[in-house]
């Protein structure tokens, strides 16, 4: 299966996909590795590692339509058949989510539905919970909502800052994020009315 990962920062996620393709039983392959800033130090891994990358820089664009535009044609012309968000900073408009609508997904720093949004180590250490964790989920309009591939949990500490607890949670990310590429790229994940459904994980009693 043809990735396309959109970046704007450090690409530690876009890494755990680039190294899980390398392995010989990976089913999936980056066919492009798109930032919408120029600076992006996850650039560099991409090329380090062989990989075409663009630059669909936002600011470069007179409306967001014309961004999205350039972004959509980039994925298309080079086959991409899942969309990885990977730290990619900008919200994107419905038509454009729509069109890759159980095609695009994306990693998010807590167990979701809690603490959407930015800042969530902080929000976390601030309301309390003693478990925290990450979701690798389909993308849907709404931000950081959408079916739940995936997730992981890691305790929250005695001691814990946003920096520790975030290395706790980014450790955990490293690992779901290529797992749930491989289970959408074996056709063991789909989803049915709004959840996913994984091929041997049984469903919880009272769904129907
Ligand atoms: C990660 O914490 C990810 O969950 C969130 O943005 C961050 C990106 O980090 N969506 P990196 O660029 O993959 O290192």
């Amino acid at each position: 299966m043809n990735l396309g990962v959109l970046i704007s920062g450090r690409g530690t996620n876009l890494q755990a996909l680039i190294d899980a393709c390398a392995l010989p039983d990976y089913p999936a392959k980056i066919a492009v590795v798109i930032s919408n800033n120029p600076e992006a130090a996850g650039l560099d891994r991409a090329a380090g590692a062989g990989l075409e990358t663009q630059v669909v820089d936002h600011r470069s664009f007179a409306s967001k339509a014309e961004f999205e535009d350039a972004l959509d044609e980039a994925l298309q012309a080079h086959d991409v058949e899942l969309v990885c968000l990977a730290g990619f900073m900008r919200l994107l408009s419905a038509s454009l989510v729509e069109k890759w609508r159980d095609r695009m997904i994306n990693i998010h720093p807590s167990l979701l539905p809690a603490f959407r949004g930015l800042d969530t180590h902080e929000k976390a250490l601030a309301a309390g919970v003693r478990v925290h964790g990450c979701t690798v989920h389909f993308v849907r309009p709404e931000m950081d909502v959408g079916p739940i591939l995936l997730q992981a949990a890691v305790p929250v500490l005695g001691g814990d800052d946003a920096d520790r607890l975030a290395a706790r949670v980014l450790a955990k990310e490293h690992i779901i994020y290529p797992h749930a590429v491989r289970l959408i790229a074996e056709g063991r994940a789909k989803v049915v009315d709004e959840r996913v459904e994984i091929d041997g994980l049984p469903k919880p009693a009272g769904l129907a």
